[in-house]
Order: structure tokens, then C-alpha cells, then sequence
């Protein structure tokens, strides 16, 4: 053994795989996991750059481990992700943090095993940023660490350069795993008694865009007919791709969760031109219509940017509009955050951050009342509840039904991983509570 790991994931679901294949090669080289970052002989943080706190979080972390440094010489810290592949931002952080052994960026997992060994050797940090290759590596295997849950990347990347976004900047082109390994590590999964696999991409609609037999729509239902009883779910669906046939192998395959997250940003068609997200909110309304008239039960997330540049009180109207019109079943709401390099950054009618704070307030609060509106409707309702986890402060178990909604409930013996009966006794917001039946 050659000590204990410790890792820090800030960022989407992406970043949270992407640590488990850390975790892979950190495990192969002989480290053991560690839950106290103090014990940690090597501490990777795995960064993102999507808004300036998630930046800033990380900042304030890596700052704190100054002390802990001190007192541990031989201490690895290496520092990688979406942060540091930033033009630039890895010399900024070498500056500001010397004691950072390694930096690396998003395109160079593969050589994190290299760069380890290297620093066991020489004093000075081992700092590389290596470019987009357009290639997808298929070596690197995952620690996974979140059973019964389990992620399968599908794509890498993004195209579609919303003007907002820093991560086609930091995640490169879009490029597809090929089919048949994605089948594969899918139906692995399955035999090794996972009970949920959730397929991740930027716009998991445009998979493929001609590089593999199989479209999005196809592979979603080869992975559904895989023998064994296991939740399907997907992130993320681009709306201007979000098609008929891809509903259709939702409605038509059991496996696949009656649930879709589908950004929609803003309600407004003049923010959403200057977004560059290439659908009107009719065209938004009309896919909700046609996913309700194929299958009615499903229920729809989604993500909401106030505060885009030029977003006056109309606009945010329109999106309080869409939102209840809509009724999703849940938000997750953000005040835009001016990211360099982007196309919105340059733009000169920056919303002052009062505006945007109220903004926000507001909008939670819409988001809320139909969160908690919904979650009232499960009350003396029975929910098939795939059990995930236990919560040592409510001494409960805890898991989710297919439409996400996370229910507590006791129970005497262990169910983590498997799917129960419970009957919903009440509700709070975005959680229920209930018993096993
Ligand atoms: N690829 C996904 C989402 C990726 S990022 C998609 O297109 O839907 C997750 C969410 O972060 C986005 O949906 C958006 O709502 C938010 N986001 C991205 N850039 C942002 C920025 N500069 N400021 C605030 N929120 C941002
Ligand atoms: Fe960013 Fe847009 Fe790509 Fe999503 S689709 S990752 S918001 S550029
Ligand atoms: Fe994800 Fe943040 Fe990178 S949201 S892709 S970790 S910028």
C-alpha cells in the first residue's frame, strides 16, 4: 500500500465519474481511500468553472490545506479538472498556491498515473494542460463508489457553444464512446447487481452525429433491453434535440424512468436567441406537449439562468410563465456568472446584482411552491422506492422512486440497493417520508 487518498469533487455528475476514475488510478498505483482529508497521503481536487463560486469553493479549499501541508512534507496535492484547464489559470493557481504538487486538466486523466510517479521523484510541481486530442479513452477504469447507482459517459464535450457556457472551452468538441462499449459496460454493470444506470453527456441527443451505428434513441433502448431489473436515466437532453423517437423508446420501454431533464434557461425568446440556444420557448412548450401526449405521467427538471445580460423584468416574467406553465417537478436555478472568454462576457449590458438577487429569490420561490405542491400529491400513495443509502442523522434509509423524488423510511434490515414498497405518510418540500410495506 502506498497511503491514503482523498478526493474533492466540486461540479456536475460528469466531474463526480470522472473523480471515480481517479479513484481507479489512484487505487492501482496502491493508495486506499480515506475519508479525512488530514490522513490523505495524496489529496486531488477535481475542479469546475461553471460559475465564479464553484470557483471560488475550490479556492478557499485548497487554500486551507496550506497548514496541513506544512505539517506533511511528503503530502501530494494535486489539483485537476475544469478549473485548471482555463487558458492560463494553471500558472495562476501554481502562483497562488506553490505547494500544489501536480496541476492537470481535463484531457489528461491518462497521464495523472505518470505525473504521480513523477512527483515522487522530483521536487519541483508537475504542471501540464494538454489540448482537446478529440479522441475518447477507454482505459482508464472507475472506482465506482456510489452503488447502487452507477454512470456511463456517452459523449465528451460539447458543441453547441451557448454563449453563456465555459465548457465547450474545457470540455473540447463533442465525441462519442462507441456503442458497443458503452452496451458492454452497461450490461457489466447489471451483473454486478447495480440497480440504476444513468448515461451522461453535455446533449446526450446529438450521440453518435454519425460516428457509431446507433443514435441516441437506439442506444438508450439496446441498454434497456438488457435482461434484470435496473432504472435507466439520461443527462443531459438539449431541447432543439429532444425528438419524437426518442419519447417513443421512452414510453415504450418499462426500464427507462418516466422522468426528463430538460434545460430550458430562460422563457424569454430574446434571451434565449442571445443564449444561442436555438429553440423559442414555443418550440420548448411544444416538446413538453408532445412528451405529456405520449406519455403524460413523465415529469420534467430543469435549469434556470437569471440575470443573463440584457434580461429586463419582461423577460423574467416570461420565465416565471414558462415555469408554471410547465410545472416542473423540480429546478435548479443560478444566477449567471460572467465566465472569460465566452461569447456573454463581451456582451455590454451586464444586469446589476441586486436585480439578478431578487431575481433569484422569486424564482426559488416559484420552483418551490411546485416542488412542495407535487411532493403533497404523494401522501397516502404507495412508491416503488429503490433504496440508496442511509442517513445517520434521521437514523433512515433513503432512496428514490423513478420520477427522482427521494423518499426516507426505517428499516429493520439492510435494503440499500434494493427496490421497496413504501407508503407515503408525509411530505416536505422536496422530500417524503414513509414506511415500509
Ligand atoms: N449541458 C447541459 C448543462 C451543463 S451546465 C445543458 O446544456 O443543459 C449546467 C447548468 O449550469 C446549465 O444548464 C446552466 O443552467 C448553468 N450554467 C452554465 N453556465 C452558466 C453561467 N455562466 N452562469 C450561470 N449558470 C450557468
Ligand atoms: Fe454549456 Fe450549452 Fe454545451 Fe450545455 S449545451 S454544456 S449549456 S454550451
Ligand atoms: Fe461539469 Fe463544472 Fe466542468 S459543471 S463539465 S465540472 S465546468
Amino acid at each position: 500500500m502506498n497511503g491514503y487518498y482523498h478526493i474533492t469533487t466540486y461540479g456536475c455528475q460528469m466531474n463526480v465519474h470522472e473523480s471515480e476514475k481517479i479513484a481507479g488510478i489512484l487505487s492501482d498505483l496502491g493508495y486506499k481511500a480515506t475519508e479525512k482529508i488530514e490522513d490523505a497521503d495524496i489529496a486531488v481536487f477535481n475542479t469546475c468553472c461553471i460559475r465564479e463560486n464553484a470557483e471560488n469553493h475550490a479556492f478557499g479549499n485548497i487554500g486551507m490545506l496550506k497548514k496541513l501541508k506544512t505539517a506533511k512534507k511528503n503530502m501530494i496535492i494535486a489539483v485537476g479538472g475544469c478549473f485548471t484547464q482555463q487558458m492560463g489559470k494553471a500558472e495562476n493557481l501554481h502562483e497562488k498556491f506553490p505547494y500544489v504538487d501536480i496541476i492537470f486538466g481535463t484531457h489528461n486523466l491518462g497521464k495523472l498515473k505518470d505525473y504521480i510517479l513523477k512527483k515522487q521523484t522530483v521536487k519541483k510541481a508537475v504542471i501540464e494542460i494538454l489540448e482537446d486530442d478529440g479522441k475518447v479513452y477507454e482505459e482508464i477504469k472507475p472506482l465506482r463508489t456510489s452503488y447502487p447507482n452507477a454512470w456511463i459517459n456517452i459523449t465528451y464535450g460539447c458543441n453547441n457553444f451557448c454563449t453563456y457556457c465555459i465548457v465547450p472551452y474545457v470540455r473540447g468538441r463533442e465525441r462519442s464512446r462507441r456503442s458497443a462499449d458503452i452496451i458492454n459496460e452497461a450490461k457489466e454493470l447489471v451483473a454486478l447487481g447495480y440497480k440504476e444506470i444513468t448515461l451522461l453527456g453535455q446533449n446526450v441527443n446529438s450521440y453518435s452525429n454519425g460516428t457509431d451505428d446507433l443514435s441516441f434513441p437506439q442506444l438508450l433502448e439496446a441498454i434497456a433491453g438488457i435482461e434484470g431489473k435496473f432504472r435507466l436515466r439520461f443527462m443531459t437532453s438539449h431541447p432543439k434535440d429532444f425528438s419524437e423517437e426518442l419519447v417513443k423508446v421512452i414510453s415504450r420501454n418499462p426500464k427507462i424512468c418516466k422522468s426528463v431533464h430538460l434545460p430550458v434557461q430562460s422563457g424569454s425568446d430574446v434571451i434565449l436567441k442571445a443564449m444561442n440556444r436555438r429553440y423559442s420557448s414555443a418550440d420548448y412548450l411544444n416538446k413538453v406537449s408532445m412528451l405529456k401526449r405520449y406519455i403524460p405521467e413523465c415529469t420534467i427538471t430543469t435549469d434556470l439562468i437569471v440575470g443573463f445580460p440584457g434580461e429586463t423584468d419582461e423577460d423574467f416574467i416570461a420565465t416565471l410563465n414558462l415555469v408554471k406553465e410547465v410545472g416542473f417537478s423540480s429546478a435548479f436555478s443560478f444566477v449567471y456568472s460572467k465566465r472569460d472568454g465566452t461569447v456573454a462576457a463581451r456582451m455590454e449590458n451586464q444586469v446589476d446584482p441586486e436585480v439578478s438577487k431578487r431575481r433569484i429569490m422569486e424564482l426559488i420561490a416559484t420552483v418551490n411552491a411546485l416542488t412542495r405542491s407535487q411532493s403533497e400529491k404523494y401522501v397516502g400513495t404507495t412508491v416503488e422506492i429503490l433504496c440508496e443509502d442511509y442517513d445517520n442523522k434521521k437514523n433512515m434509509y433513503l432512496g428514490r422512486d423513478e420520477f427522482g423524488r427521494m423518499a426516507y423510511f426505517r428499516s429493520e434490515k439492510d435494503v440499500i440497493g434494493e427496490f421497496v414498497n413504501v407508503k407515503i405518510n408525509s411530505a416536505s418540500g422536496i422530500s417524503l417520508t414513509g414506511e415500509i410495506i
